[in-house]
């Protein structure tokens, strides 16, 4: 069966609005999308569905966007549409995957994830899963639901429910075992028994998520996010037990525009180089199987190892699992370009065929299937080593990388038979003691507290910090004392700011001399040395890139007021002032500095004009009294008439 493709159509934004935008795309059906080019032309496309979700919609007040028209496509119309299939299909026992694609702010993760009230895709299906099982009343039947959460960044499988300030550098290695398929070594998987739990272990992923981003100073648009849900049914047929297994993959991928256009240099465009690199790679693959579909390309391998994403996800295309891609459209012209080729992308994906089938195995049997292999690796290992000793041949580079491969191979082999052998009661018990040991991120929201703005409006007001215990620090791993928000990037200091107790007030302070220069208040640089009152609601930027909105006390939801593209516009906008206060102030005082010099000239002269005529005067003084008089009227003119010349010169 082939992988179903959707694409989706989002309400123009608020700054295409303001652009008084017009849009390229048009959905005749359900099935036919076209794409309408600046002369006119249209190009028709036609996939599994075409989601409208332009408009026709009218807003709840709860925030829900509710179809005033049929032809509006709402959250819940695409869960029935494609989320539900997938759930269907690991019912059945089959391995699902469901891809994200689009230019970033196109709303990719508004339906895999969605927004408050428009809850996407990934959230109503999780509620669904428990809602199913709940319903179940077979006493011999029972169900695991175990969840991960990974984020590839750089070609870095990062495990997003660990705190990125614990997780092990470089990221985690991606290993393939015969019994086990492609997996990812210690990725965490966490057992969940309700909708609440694996919500809200998603949220800490989420949240993770948001650290890591601004720790790194990193832009988030550039990474994958895969949610991946491990769903057991077990069955107890006599004595022994058989499970089914499907292993739901939920991805977000990143932003699939070009670079050209982000102007990206340095370490963006590196970011930029290697998800391209998963993307071009995904791209790769799409194609040739694609070509494989129509008999074309027989003897080529998709290049699936070129990338951690294919490596990761290589049963989802063209492999054992149902497939469906949801493509994400900006509807504006400006995109045009952008959304084309995602159409392009979409009419390839929709060619590739997979192989599924229901995935039914003997717990035991998988065990021992596993300890087999081990002992295989194992013999290759001694013989290896034996080889690289000097023993039975010569041993060259080769064997040498071979022999460390094989090694780690089998040690994560090993970890992996090992968490196989624990019962998901086990599981569910170190899980519950795990978290106990995680400090609550839970933050009392009637008494002070910031919150991180992100320029993804996924990552935005996920990350909340306390200011209930003051002095709180701002600053570099390495500050002193420890700070409790740690940041990177342009400006910021080691010691970079604090926030203190006065009286009643919060105050922001500067804790480095050259910090001053990196914090902003409401988009104003922080002058002040002793610091300033922070008032409800006001937005701080640390260095460049960070902003956290300063809040009293919130319900939780006014706090959407402000998104980190208000702060950062007001941050412009008061750099932008500055400067243009600044070179207004450079250009006062040259001009100063040049009517000083002519004034200063202007005397001189008056002086010396004046000394000449007192002279002259003099002089005459001693001349018949007739022509005296009419010599110092004639004098008298002549100073008045220089003097005014003068006086014109240098105004000018
Ligand atoms: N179908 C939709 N209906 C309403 N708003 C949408 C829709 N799709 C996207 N948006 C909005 O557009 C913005 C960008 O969407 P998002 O899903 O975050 O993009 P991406 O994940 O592709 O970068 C968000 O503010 C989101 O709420
Ligand atoms: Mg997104």
């Amino acid at each position: 069966m082939s992988v179903k493709v959707a694409v989706r159509v989002r309400p123009f934004n608020t700054r295409e609005k303001e652009r008084d935008s017009t849009s390229v795309i048009i959905m005749p059906g359900n099935n036919q999308t076209k794409i309408i080019d600046e002369n006119g032309k249209e190009k028709t496309y036609t996939f599994d569905h075409s989601f409208w979700s332009h408009d026709g919609y009218k807003v709840l007040e709860s925030g829900y966007f509710e179809p005033e028209d049929e032809k509006y496509a709402d959250q819940k119309f695409v869960y029935n549409a494609v989320g539900k299939e997938v759930l269907d299909n690991a019912w059945e026992g089959y391995h699902c995957c469901l891809f994200a694609y689009g230019q970033t702010g196109s709303g990719k993760s508004y339906s895999m994830v969605g927004y408050g009230a428009n809850k996407g895709i990934v959230p109503i299906s999780c509620d669904e899963i428990f809602s199913r099982i709940n319903q179940n009343d077979q006493p011999d039947k029972k169900y695991e639901v175990q969840v991960s959460m990974l984020e590839i960044y750089n070609e870095k499988v990062q495990d997003l429910l660990i705190d990125p300030n614990k997780r092990p550098q470089g990221g985690l290695k991606i290993r393939q075992s015969t019994v086990l398929g492609v997996y990812v070594e210690g990725l965490t998987k966490y057992p969940v028994t309700s909708y609440e739990e694996i919500n809200r272990k998603m949220e800490e992923g989420y949240r993770n998520r948001t650290i890591g981003a601004t720790l790194m100073n990193a832009t988030s648009s550039r990474a994958h996010t895969i949610v991946m849900i491990d769903f057991r049914q077990l069955t107890q047929v006599g004595k022994k037990t058989t499970t089914k297994i499907s292993m739901i993959n939920l991805v977000d991928l990143a932003g699939s525009e070009r670079l050209g256009s982000t102007g990206a240099t340095g370490d963006r465009l590196k970011e930029g180089c290697n998800i391209n690199k998963s993307l071009l790679i995904l791209g790769n693959v799409i194609n040739c199987l694609a070509d494989k579909a129509i008999g074309k390309a027989k003897n080529m391998l998709p290049p699936y190892r070129d990338s951690a994403l294919t490596r990761i996800l290589q049963n989802a295309l063209g492999g054992n699992s149902k497939t469906v891609m949801i493509c994400a459209l900006s509807p504006a012209s400006i995109n045009y370009e952008e959304t084309l080729s995602t159409l392009r992308y979409a009419d390839r994906a929709k060619k590739i065929q997979n192989k599924a089938v229901i995935n039914e195995s003997e717990h035991d049997k998988m065990i021992r299937l596993l300890r087999e292999e081990n002992s295989g690796l194992k013999k290759m290992i001694e013989d290896l080593q034996s080889k690289l000793l000097g023993q039975g041949g010569v041993a060259g580079e080769d064997d040498k990388e071979a022999f460390l491969e094989l090694k780690e191979q089998y040690e994560a082999n090993q970890l992996a038979l090992t968490d196989m052998q624990k019962s998901f009661q086990e599981r569910l018990e170190e899980a519950k003691k795990h978290d106990a040991e995680i400090i609550g991120d839970e933050i009392d929201l009637n008494e002070p507290h910031l919150v991180v703005l992100n320029e993804d409006p996924q990552l935005s007001h996920k990350l909340r910090y306390s200011l209930k215990n003051l002095p709180f620090y701002v600053g570099r791993k390495q500050g002193n004392p420890k700070p409790q928000i740690i940041l990177s990037g342009i400006g910021i200091r080691q010691n970079h700011a604090v926030f203190i107790k006065k009286g009643d007030n919060i105050i922001l302070k500067a804790n480095d001399n050259g910090a001053k220069e990196y914090i902003f208040i409401n988009g104003k640089k922080l002058d002040n040395d002793d610091g300033e009152i922070l008032n409800n609601k006001d937005r701080i930027i640390f260095g460049t890139n960070t902003i956290l909105l300063f809040m009293k006390e919130s319900d939780g939801k006014d706090i959407y007021e402000v998104d980190w593209e208000t702060a950062q516009t007001e941050f412009q906008d008061d750099y932008k002032r500055r400067q243009l206060e600044e070179s207004e102030k450079k250009k006062q005082a040259e001009i100063n500095s040049m009517k000083k010099g002519l004034e200063e000239e202007y005397t001189k002269e008056k002086n010396k004009m004046e000394e000449e005529f007192k002279k002259k005067i003099e002089e005459l003084q001693t001349l018949k009294e007739k022509s005296k008089n009419e010599e110092i009227k004639k004098l008298e003119e002549e100073r008045k008439y220089k003097e005014q010349a003068l006086k014109e010169k240098i105004e000018k």
